[in-house]
């Protein structure tokens, strides 16, 4: 059956980052294409499921997605639109999804994303497109120059991971480790900032294993990387993530320390705080060689804030394991982070471990991390009161005159003012919640 070229699409993006790098990436895709991006999903002839695979039920969420939107659409004009999977669920199930939602029509991996306007052709002719392939071909060298990226830019620099920790689909679903090389990098750096952007956070499962040659041959890892951004003109500030504790090099930690458009913020997950659970998770890395890395981190960069992931209820985590996470928390002094319940995905070896953890010990263990982690993150905050610092201005706030900044340790800043999107200002740090800061303008608080 053929149907009209769509001419209005709408891209939802699930889970990390890089998938909101992603879904902006396929918006410009689409744009470069001559379709329009609608308001909302109802005002689209496509909408794109950006897909994540990396905890619960992800999969079902996905089709009880699709049923919503076929549903909607019957009862609001009878029109279905074309609907596309993509992202990590896309690449797990591949032609698995059309067969379950018959209403989906392209599936496209993370890796194959640059099809999609063709994607999009063929099943406009009634063609079956999965597309869940791994190209030799780079999907970057495909992609249309960046547009409108905001003040806050995400530039993906590294994909991929060879490190296999046992509960993870990161190294199926995205493949191998790649490092995007060092001048399509600069070169993307450059049209974001001409575009408007003040910051960029470099992205990447683990953006600190990222490595190139530079334009005269030499070898350069992400401090070289940050450097040369650092005498980039127009660009204020540059932030990093996700991490491995293991891939802190040293130059790396000397420029928290030297490099003044690089954020005092670093989001390095540790999982867990047992070194017997931290060995069954294939971290290859020890609570003592983490606790290392923060503390040269810390000499270098004194005031950082420190950010990670953790995952509560590992197979064969036990109380004490347990309280050992909770002990890593308290002597890090965490100013922010995510913590999940484990989630057997399906392929991982972890999956098939012994001693499952019962959903109710789980629940109570992310219930008391989580409060932990909740009360060092108002501490943190708290600690801010009083300080004066600049903000990067990235949205309206909630009420009129309001803008809401970031901290150089990435906390909201709500301030009443009438500065531009994209401006940076100074402010004084005046109140601290759970959540946000509050901040004026120097010359408003001595009036
Ligand atoms: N279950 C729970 N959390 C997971 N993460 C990755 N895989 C799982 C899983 N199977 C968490 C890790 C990782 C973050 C992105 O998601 O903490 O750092
Ligand atoms: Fe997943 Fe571990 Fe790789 Fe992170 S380092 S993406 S948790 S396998």
């Amino acid at each position: 059956m053929t149907r009209p070229a769509p001419k209005s699409f709408h891209v939802k993006s699930f889970g990390c980052q890089m998938n909101v790098y992603d879904g902006q990436r396929m918006a410009e895709l689409l744009e470069a294409d001559g379709m329009v991006a609608a308001q909302d999903e109802g005002a689209a002839d496509l909408v794109v499921l950006n897909t994540c695979h990396i905890r619960e039920k992800a999969a079902e969420k996905v089709y009880s997605d699709i049923g919503r939107i076929v549903k909607r659409a019957r009862a609001a004009t009878g029109d279905v639109p074309m609907i596309a999977v993509a992202g990590c669920v896309a690449q797990a199930e591949g032609a698995e999804i059309p067969r379950r939602a018959p209403a989906v029509d392209v599936v496209v991996g993370p890796q194959a994303y640059h099809r999609l306007p063709d994607l999009v052709r063929a099943a406009g002719e009634g063609k079956r497109a999965v597309d869940t392939d791994m190209p030799a071909e780079s999907k970057f060298d495909a992609l249309p120059a960046r547009r409108r990226p905001g003040p806050s830019a995400f530039l993906t620099v590294q994909e991929g991971c060879d490190k296999f920790c046992t509960y993870c689909v990161v190294p199926y679903t995205r493949g191998a480790e790649v490092s995007r090389p060092w001048g399509a990098v600069m070169d993307e750096a450059r049209a974001l900032v001409d575009a408007g952007a003040r910051e960029i956070t470099l992205i990447g499962q683990n953006v600190n294993a990222w490595t190139s040659e530079d334009g005269k041959g030499r070898p350069q890892g992400l401090d070289g990387l940050i450097r040369a951004l650092d005498r980039l003109p127009g660009l204020a500030r540059i932030r990093y993530t996700t991490s491995h504790p293991n891939d802190m090099t040293d130059g790396l930690i000397a420029a928290h320390g030297e490099v003044e458009k690089l954020m005092p913020f670093l989001h390095l997950p540790v999982q867990a705080g047992s070194d017997r659970i931290l060995r069954a998770m294939n971290r290859s890395h020890s609570v003592a060689s983490y606790l290392a890395v923060i503390d040269r981190v810390r000499a270098s960069r004194p005031d950082i804030a420190l950010s990670g992931d953790f995952i509560v209820g590992f197979p064969g985590e036990d109380e004490a394991d347990f309280v050992a996470t909770l002990d890593v928390v308290r002597a890090v002094g965490h100013a922010q982070a995510f913590s999940f319940k484990y989630s057997p995905r399906p392929g991982t070896p972890a999956a098939t471990m012994a001693d499952q953890v019962a959903p109710e010990v789980m629940d109570d263990r992310l219930q008391r991390l989580q409060a932990l982690l909740n009360e060092q993150q108002a501490a943190f905050n708290a600690a801010t009161v009083g300080r004066r610092t600049d903000i990067l201005i990235e949205r309206d706030g909630r009420h009129p005159g309001q803008r809401i900044g970031k901290s150089p340790w990435l906390q909201s800043v709500v301030v009443e003012n009438d500065a531009g999107i994209g401006e940076m200002m100074t402010v004084d740090i005046v109140s601290a919640g759970p959540n946000s800061l509050g901040g004026v303008t120097p010359a408003r608080q001595a009036a």
